[in-house]
C-alpha cells in the first residue's frame, strides 16, 4: 500500500516511489470481464504521475491540472477505483492502492503517446474546442490511435466495474468510451463530464470524425458540461451532425435495431475546488509565515500581483505580459512599487505550438525585465515550475492582485482558489470574461483579453481597488465559492445520474 504523498514530497513536489515490487501486486479482473468496484473514475491521467528525477532514481508527483484537483479529494474519500494513464511511455505499472484509492493504471507505448495523447487530444481536440485559438491539425492516424486507447481505457474499466457499477468518464481525451462501455457493459450506469469548453457546432464541424464523437458521448446516460453553454453547444450539434431527437436537455438515442435504446441528458455542473483544504492551509501559521517570506523576498513591494497557469496558450500568458510590460512603459506601474509573481507549470512540451509559446512567454518576460529591473527590484518574477499546494497557498496570501487572462478556459479553478484563500475578504481578481468560473463570480473584475487597453485599465482598478470595495466584492465571491465546493459538485452530478436511472426504469 502507498504511503500518503506529503511524507515523501520532495522540495519540487515530487514523490519518491514507495510501490511495492509488480509482481506482487493483485491483478484486477483475472478471471473475466468484470471487476469489484462499484465506483469508477476513468481520465486520461491517474492523479499521480511517474517521472524520472534528477537523481535517476524513479518516481511519482501528483499531476498537474484542474481535473485532478477537482477529483483527488473526491476519490480519496470515495471507496471507488479510478483508471487512467499514469504518464510514462512504455511502461506497464499494475494496480495499486494509493491514499485511500484503488488506482489502475493504463499503459501507452511512445507512439500512442504521440499519436493519441500529444496528437489528437492536443492538437485537434484541445485547440478544436478552444475557440481554435491555434490552428487544430487533422491526422486520420492520430484519429486511430484516439480509437485504439479509447478501446483501451474501456476495457480496463469494463475489467474493473462490478455488475451495476456507476462509472464516471471524464474529459476530451476518451469521448468515445462511453459508447464503447456501453456496448461492452450494458448493466453499468454512466456518466460522463468534459472539463473544456464544448465549441459551437459552426466550429466543431470542422472535425471531420464529429459523428463519431457525439455518438460516443451519446453512450453515457448524464454527460456533465461546465457551462450551460457547453451544454447548449452539444445537444445542438447532436441535432445537426446525428440528426438526434433532442427535447429539452434530454436525446433519445436509437440502438443498432432503430429502437430508443437510452435516453441521454445534457446538462451544466460547473465544477469547483476543494475550499475547505484551501480554507485550512491559509490559516496555517506555516503557510502565512512562508506568504511573508515570498513579500519580503521580493523587496515588500506595496503591490504584488500573481498569475499562475500551465504554460499553455489558452490562458492568455502573453497578453497580460503585453498589458502589464506597456503599464510600466507608460509609468502607470514602477517597478520599486509592484512586482508580477508569473507560476507557469510545464505542459505538454513535446507539442510544437506549446514550444513556441514557450519561446515567445520567455522572450517578452526577458525584455520587460532586462528594460525595468534593478538590482534590488524585479518586475516579472517568472517561475517554469509546478509546486505543492501549500506553495500556491503561500502565493495567493502574498498576492494583493490575482490575474486570469484566458482567452478561453472550461472553468480556471485558479480563480475559485484564490478567492477561497482569502479568508479575510482581502485582495482583488482580476478574471477573463472567457471563463466558466466568470458565470458564477460575477463580483470579480471582469475583463476581455484581448482588449489590451480595457486589460490594462483593470489591472490599474485592481491595484487601486479601495479596501471597502475589494471587501465587498471578495466576500460575495467568497459566499460563492463556499457553497458550492467541489463534494457538491461530485454529489449533484452521481444524484443526477442516479435520479435518472431510477427514472428511465420506470
Ligand atoms: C486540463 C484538462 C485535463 C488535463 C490537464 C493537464 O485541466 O482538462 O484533462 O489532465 O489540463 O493536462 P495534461 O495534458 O498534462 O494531462
Amino acid at each position: 500500500m502507498l504511503q500518503n504523498p506529503s511524507d515523501h514530497r520532495t522540495e519540487s513536489g515530487h514523490l519518491k516511489n514507495r510501490l511495492p515490487p509488480t509482481s506482487q501486486l493483485p491483478v484486477i479482473g483475472a478471471g473475466g470481464p468484470q471487476g469489484d468496484y462499484d465506483f469508477l473514475v476513468v481520465s486520461n491521467r491517474l492523479p499521480l504521475d511517474r517521472e524520472i528525477q534528477d537523481d535517476g532514481d524513479d518516481g511519482w508527483r501528483r499531476s498537474p491540472g484542474g481535473l485532478v484537483t477537482a477529483l483527488a479529494p473526491l476519490m480519496s474519500r470515495a471507496d471507488g477505483a479510478w483508471v487512467g494513464w499514469h504518464g510514462a511511455p512504455d511502461e506497464k505499472v499494475d494496480p495499486f492502492d494509493h491514499d485511500n484509492m484503488h488506482l489502475v493504471p493504463v499503459s501507452l507505448s511512445s507512439s500512442e503517446v504521440e499519436d493519441y495523447y500529444e496528437g489528437f487530444a492536443n492538437a485537434t481536440l484541445w485547440p478544436l474546442y478552444h475557440d481554435v485559438i491555434a490552428p487544430p491539425e487533422f491526422h486520420r492516424t492520430w484519429w486511430d490511435a484516439y480509437r485504439t486507447i479509447n478501446h483501451r481505457f474501456a476495457d480496463a474499466a469494463a475489467r474493473t466495474a462490478a455488475r451495476g457499477a456507476t462509472v464516471w468518464v471524464q474529459d476530451y481525451q476518451l469521448q468515445l468510451v462511453p459508447r464503447y462501455l456501453r456496448i461492452s457493459r450494458p448493466d453499468l450506469r454512466i456518466g460522463f463530464f468534459n472539463h473544456i469548453p464544448f465549441p459551437p457546432p459552426e466550429i466543431f464541424a470542422q472535425l471531420p470524425w464529429r459523428r463519431a464523437i457525439i455518438d460516443g458521448l451519446l453512450g453515457a446516460d448524464l454527460i456533465g458540461f461546465q457551462r450551460p453553454n457547453d451544454a447548449a453547444n452539444f445537444l445542438r450539434s447532436s441535432r445537426r451532425f446525428l440528426g438526434a431527437n433532442v427535447k429539452a436537455k434530454q436525446v433519445h438515442v436509437s440502438g443498432p435495431d432503430g429502437t430508443i435504446s437510452h435516453i441521454a441528458r445534457a446538462e451544466a455542473f460547473p465544477i469547483s475546488i476543494d475550499v475547505d483544504q484551501i480554507q485550512q492551509l491559509a490559516q496555517r501559521e506555516d503557510v502565512i509565515e512562508r506568504s511573508r517570506q515570498i513579500r519580503h523576498d521580493l523587496g515588500n513591494p506595496k503591490t504584488i500581483l500573481l498569475g499562475v497557469d500551465r504554460l499553455d496558450y489558452t490562458k492568455g500568458i502573453t497578453h497580460r505580459l503585453k498589458a502589464y510590460g506597456e503599464l510600466l512603459t507608460d509609468g502607470h506601474v514602477q517597478v520599486t512599487d509592484a512586482t508580477l509573481i508569473q507560476v507557469a507549470s510545464p505542459s505538454r512540451e513535446r507539442v510544437e505550438s506549446y514550444r513556441l509559446l514557450r519561446e515567445d512567454v520567455e522572450g517578452s518576460v526577458g525584455r520587460i525585465n532586462g528594460t525595468f529591473d534593478t538590482i534590488q527590484n524585479t518586475a516579472v518574477r517568472y517561475l517554469h515550475h509546478s509546486y505543492p499546494v501549500e506553495e500556491m497557498v503561500a502565493l495567493y496570501l502574498a498576492a494583493d492582485v490575482m490575474l486570469v487572462t484566458a482567452l478561453r478556459d472550461g472553468m480556471n479553478l485558479v480563480a475559485k482558489e484564490y478567492v477561497a484563500s482569502r479568508v479575510n475578504n482581502t485582495g482583488a481578481l482580476v478574471l477573463s470574461e472567457f471563463t466558466g468560473a466568470a458565470d458564477q463570480l460575477r463580483q470579480a473584475l471582469l475583463v476581455n483579453p484581448h482588449d489590451i487597453d480595457g486589460l490594462k485599465s483593470t489591472i490599474m482598478t485592481a491595484i487601486n481597488l479601495s479596501p471597502l470595495e475589494a471587501g465587498r466584492r471578495m466576500r460575495a465571491m467568497r459566499r460563492q465559492v463556499l457553497d458550492h465546493d467541489v463534494e457538491r459538485w461530485s454529489q449533484d452530478f452521481l444524484r443526477a445520474l442516479d435520479e435518472k436511472a431510477v427514472r428511465d426504469d420506470r
